[in-house]
């Protein structure tokens, strides 16, 4: 069978583009240690507010400069996160984040968060945060409305 010259040339390139892709996954994985995101738990979203730790949102102090902060995402508020949300620089916060009614976003600018918060399921993110300041979390999934005004800050000391 002919193949013209251009042809094979570009299923060269083709071919080599491939493997390139293919390489950059498998590095990914095994190098970077990308995953997708498991669901770790589940939780009845009927019962979220009855339902421990999200009956209790809020920040708490784990050992060595730990944190765990608990997250309750609703139309268009994120409880659990209040002028309260205090934590000194480089403290690594655990975030555990649910939904009770649609799905939202959890975008935290200038860290590695950027999450989807799922009705029924819980979100497992985590951050360290070196840098004093004022962080945002913004949700970046449409969800109703009011779902600019859906976001909340907290202070790193
Ligand atoms: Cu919540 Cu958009």
């Amino acid at each position: 069978m002919h193949i013209d010259k251009y042809e094979k040339f570009f299923m060269r390139v083709s071919a080599a583009f491939l493997a390139l892709a293919i390489g950059a996954l498998t590095a990914s994985v095994v190098f970077h240690k990308a995953a997708l995101p498991k669901p770790v738990e589940r939780v009845d979203p009927e019962l979220v507010r009855s339902t421990a730790p999200f009956d209790e949102p809020g920040l708490r102090k784990l050992n060595n400069g730990e944190y765990e902060a608990v997250l309750v995402a609703s139309a268009w508020l994120w409880d659990g996160i209040d002028e309260d949300f205090v934590v000194p620089a480089g403290s690594t916060v655990h975030f555990k984040v649910t939904s009770v009614d649609y799905i939202h976003g959890m975008l935290i600018p200038e860290t590695n968060i950027n999450a989807m918060v799922i009705p029924g399921q819980v979100t497992e993110v985590e951050a360290t945060f070196d840098e004093p300041g004022t962080y945002s979390l913004i949700c970046h999934e449409y969800c109703g409305a009011m779902h600019h005004t859906m976001g909340a800050q907290f202070t790193v000391e």
